[in-house]
């Protein structure tokens, strides 16, 4: 079968990187981390005359249990992701570990459950070996993913380490390019295992008694693409992936497996008839962007699509196989990137520089995950720090880019529950059925929070929505945080770090029906008790 390649993945191309890069960041003191005034966000109104749209939210018309693994986020040996980037030996803002504390803090703050590791394309060539033991031991190697000198200063144990630190669950792809099922079992066993063994005894020799007990292991990235070392057809690559699941799952049954998926039906329906019995998750990738924004929200319909497709596949193939359970999506690759290519020699690769219609198509992002909650249970921002990055960090600082507030407000505001929210609102003249309004609602278990995420894309006109909610007793304030900015391609810079942030205000007049007026080009987080 022949899987026809995305044409973009060219990533190769010359000339386009640094163009918006970092080359645009004066090196100039850290900014600070409190977001709790935007500078030019304007203050909503609690009740507005006329409202030109609609929003309906009942209790009882829930749609799911949302997994807190959508908020999840992906490190990768590329740029100054890694080194540079979460990871500076030796510089002053670095713990003893060398990690540096500055972009640990602001990962922090977006309460991160699960961190992907260790790429990307950069796992597809990625000896496991090479980054334990003795640093100074350790061998450089070309990585030809991303054409540049790997130290392997980092590796497995620093990666563990790393996430204990930032509070957050290990997700390791191990390499189906280059690599063998016996490399990935060995793997597992270097971070699971429990019985006197070579591998595990080789952590413990590595100053780590206790297992890593690391539960989700991705088979191979983006194997379908031509711009993967040892790329295969979906045939090739189902039958080589059964043969990796079971040796990996020989040697600890617990884990969670996430298939490749090819963002093509023909792919994914030939991944899941051969491995819906073995794996958990099917993976999906969706970098989207534009300049102009009627194109930009029309990718974040397409993400929508591209979910529902792939959901489409699972419920066919479901029906076919023995496992009860459903295999899920994980969007474990995820984000805004046309702006920045690579080329060989560049150490400031795919350093996009975002501005509030990228954070506004974030919020979407979310919003999408959270109406698809009963398929999306895993989505990993792609990347963390400085490589499609929500935080970009010099040797003297960091300045958050607009998309982190999207990410830390809900991941901090979101309950687990997803509700069917009705919206009516007018819709963009060139596209299709999009409306201006895009929203999703959340609550907890016991229906004691409300949380309401409106994102209003219209790029010059503020919203006012009549909103009625149902099934909740509600008291009248609340507290709404505003992500907004001077115009749609404001953006945070060293220079000025402080373009779009975060208002945060009191809110009051909440009820079974008020209005609230959403100002243009905002996402407006509501939350409420009851
Ligand atoms: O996130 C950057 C790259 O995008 C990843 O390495 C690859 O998996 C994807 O194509």
């Amino acid at each position: 079968m022949t899987i026809k390649l995305p044409a973009r993945r060219n990533f190769l191309k010359d000339g386009m990187a640094a163009a918006l890069g970092a080359a645009a960041f004066p090196l100039i003191s850290s900014s600070p981390l409190a977001t709790k005034s935007a500078t030019a966000a304007k203050t909503p109104q609690a009740s507005a005359p006329s409202a030109s749209a609609r929003i309906k939210i009942d209790f009882d018309r829930q749609i799911g249990k949302i997994d807190r693994n959508i908020y999840g986020n992906f490190i990768e040996h590329l740029g100054r992701c890694i080194y540079g980037g979460i990871y500076e030996e030796g510089s002053p803002l670095s713990d003893s570990d060398g990690f540096r504390k500055d972009v640990l803090e602001a990962a922090r703050g977006l309460h991160i459950p699960l961190l992907r590791w260790p790429g990307g394309n950069f796992s597809s060539g990625y000896n496991w070996r090479d980054g334990i033991g003795p640093k100074d031991s350790r061998p450089r190697r070309w990585d030809t993913a991303w054409q540049a000198e790997e130290s392997n200063r980092f590796g497995t144990d620093e990666f563990i380490q790393y996430c204990r630190k930032l509070g957050a669950g290990p997700y390791i792809t191990v390499n189906m390019g280059t690599g063998t099922m016996q490399d990935a079992a060995d793997w597992v066993e270097y971070c699971n295992g429990t019985m006197n063994t070579a591998w595990a005894n080789l952590r413990r020799k590595n100053g780590h008694p206790e297992p890593y007990n690391v539960k989700y292991w991705g088979l191979g990235n983006e194997i379908y693409g031509s711009w993967q070392a040892g790329h295969k057809t979906a045939t090739a690559y189902a039958d080589l992936a059964l043969e990796f699941a079971k040796m990996m799952q020989w040697v600890d049954p617990t884990i969670k497996l996430v298939a490749c998926g090819g963002n093509n039906a023909d792919w994914d329906r030939e991944v899941l008839e051969r491995l819906a019995d073995v794996v958990d998750y099917i993976s999906l990738h969706h970098y989207g962007g534009s300049m102009d924004t009627p194109k930009e929200i029309h990718d974040a319909s397409k993400l929508e699509h591209e979910v529902h497709v792939l959901d489409a596949v699972i419920t066919s193939v479901a029906g076919k196989n023995e496992k009860k359970e459903r295999v899920k999506i994980a969007a474990d690759e995820w984000n805004i990137w046309f702006r920045s290519w690579f080329k060989r020699g560049d150490d400031h690769k795919l350093e996009e520089i975002y501005n509030l219609r990228d954070a506004l198509w974030a919020a979407s992002a979310l919003n999408i995950f959270h109406r698809n909650c009963r398929s999306v249970q895993m989505a990993d921002l792609a990347q963390l720090v400085n490589v499609i990055a929500p935080i970009m960090a010099n040797p003297t600082g960091i300045v958050l880019q607009t998309i982190y507030f999207p990410l830390q407000l809900y991941a901090q505001h979101s309950g687990n529950i997803a509700l069917d929210t009705f919206v009516r609102s007018d819709t963009f003249p060139d596209i299709p059925d999009t409306p201006y309004l895009d929203v999703s609602a959340t609550t907890d278990d016991n229906g004691q929070k409300l949380t309401l995420s409106v994102v209003n894309r219209h790029p010059t006109s503020d919203l006012t929505a009549d909103i009625s909610i149902e099934g909740f007793k509600l008291q009248a304030t609340g507290d709404l945080y505003e992500v907004n900015g001077p115009s749609l391609d404001s953006t945070n810079t060293f220079a000025e770090p402080k373009n779009v942030g975060v208002k945060r205000s009191q809110f009051s007049g909440a009820g079974p029906s008020f209005h609230q007026t959403f100002p243009a080009h905002s996402l407006t987080v509501l939350t409420l008790k009851s």
